[in-house]
């Protein structure tokens, strides 16, 4: 189909492009100068055409312009009609649906040749070339890096960060310098992806990441949602607290709304670039994201089963969290078909009213009773937190990630954090009537 689409614009332009030629052939013969080359009326000898003459031969010219313009109006109305013929059909070949969205995928390099791994994976899952072009922008200038992207070919587009300067910063973010140098490359290269190349939305990964079988087909589910609701800001193939053992396997279809920014394998549209393009941070971008003033009150949509995985142990935050969380976020495996599974229970009001049931109906438990797996009957289950100690010490203790982000727990929603333990779903839970977060904590 897709040859057919580009025949039937090769067939139209051909068309408007030789009924130029004949106008211009047409026009250049009526000329009153005559053909260039040949020469004058006056060099031939003759004499001077009578002013009415002139006048007579210019509305003649004036007159097949005229003609000639609604003519090409007529073709190119007609190409316009044929517009529909060039969508995509379903597998039936017959019936038309309409286009899809094109949904690039935007990796961030740097200096890593390993971006192969991410790249690879990408590649082998992709469904579609033309509906997720992948653009690789690379910052840095590592040479060897800079070969194994151009090693793919046409099958990506390599876009190279031009400011490779150093960031004058203050003396005590000296050591920050990467995460500056981070930030200023996300500024590009969402510019490019926005402005330059004129998308309307896009999936950042970053070169340290390996996506699940599922991870295209996960995108292009959420994408309509994210379009339509303005309470998400964002759709991200990461769960914060994904560690194998925390998550339910037989669950891979879940997804959550969660109020915690999570990044790593995440999309955003272009009216949200517009919005923040203009005050984007000079360095941590992320931990900025998180701050009530940019999130304002916004949720991303997350998976139970991660569909990323990070690789990237020496990063810039130096493994902060590798060793310890991040290496053991389950990948998911089991492909998911989301584009044809209903997802209306993600929707706000409808996704609230039914979590604040589940969680709040839930049985209270105490700390010891999840920490000894002294729970009895299948669950889900309320362990309460009422300040911001109880929670750090529940979750750490528990191999939840205790760190909050402008008063956020990670993959929390509304303060709760769902996780499983000895295969019992648990709700780490703020008291009932929870209104706001509250950003001293941190
Ligand atoms: C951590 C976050 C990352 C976030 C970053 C900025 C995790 C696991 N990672 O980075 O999502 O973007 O903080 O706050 O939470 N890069 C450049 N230019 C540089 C250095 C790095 O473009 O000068 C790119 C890398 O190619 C990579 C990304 O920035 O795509 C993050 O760098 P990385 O070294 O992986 O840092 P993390 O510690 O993981
Ligand atoms: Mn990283």
């Amino acid at each position: 189909m897709l040859r057919k689409r580009g025949s039937l614009i090769v067939c139209g332009t051909l068309v408007f492009v030789s009924w130029n030629a004949i106008l211009v052939l047409l026009l250049w013969g009526r000329a009153p100068s005559g053909q260039p080359g040949e020469p004058s009326r006056e060099q031939r000898g003759l004499a001077k055409e009578p002013a009415a003459d002139v006048l007579a031969d210019v509305l003649r010219m004036a007159d097949t312009f005229e003609a000639e313009l609604e003519m090409q109006k007529e073709i190119l109305l007609q190409i316009q009609d044929h517009r529909s013929l060039w969508e995509l059909p379903n597998k039936k070949g017959r019936k038309v649906v309409p286009r899809q969205p094109v949904i690039p995928i935007l990796v961030i390099a740097c200096n890593r040749v390993t971006v192969k791994r991410c790249l690879d994976k990408l590649l082998e899952y992709r469904p579609s070339a033309e509906l997720y072009p992948i653009i690789v922008s690379q910052d840095c200038g590592h040479a060897e890096t800079a070969e194994v992207i151009g090693s793919y070919g046409s099958q990506v587009t390599h876009l190279k960060q031009p400011d490779l300067s150093d960031i004058a910063v203050r003396p005590e973010h000296k050591k920050f310098q990467g995460y500056y140098k981070i930030s200023r490359h996300y500024h590009w290269a969402l510019n490019q992806v926005f402005k330059s190349l004129s998308h309307s939305s896009v999936v950042i990964v970053e070169d340290d990441l390996e996506v699940a079988p599922d991870f295209f087909e996960y995108f292009r589910a959420l994408h309509p949602l994210l379009k339509s609701d303005p309470s998400l800001w964002c759709v991200s193939a990461w769960n914060d607290n994904g560690r194998d053992g925390y998550v339910d396997p037989g669950k891979a279809d879940l997804l959550y709304r969660t109020d915690f920014f999570p990044g790593l394998g995440w999309m955003l549209l272009r009216e949200l670039w517009e919005e923040l393009e203009p005050k984007w941070p000079a360095s941590f971008w992320d931990d900025w994201m998180r701050q009530p003033e940019q999130r304002r009150g916004r949720a991303c949509i997350r998976p139970e089963i991660s569909r990323t995985l990070t690789f990237g142990r020496r990063g810039v935050s130096l493994g902060q969290f590798y060793d310890k969380y991040l290496r053991y976020i389950k990948l998911n495996s089991e492909f998911v078909p989301f584009t044809k599974s209903d997802l209306s229970y993600l929707k706000e009001e409808t996704y609230r009213e039914k979590f604040e049931k589940e969680v709040y109906s839930a049985p209270v438990v105490t700390y010891e009773d999840v920490k000894q797996g002294h729970l009895s009957g299948a669950g889900p289950f309320r362990l309460q937190y009422s300040s911001k100690d109880s929670f750090k010490v529940m979750a750490k203790n528990l191999g939840i990630m205790e760190d909050l982000k402008s008063g956020v727990p990670r993959s929390g929603y509304r303060g709760v954090v769902s996780f499983m333990s000895r295969g019992r779903r648990v709700f780490l839970a703020p008291p009932p009537g929870w209104t706001h977060y509250d950003p001293t904590w941190s």
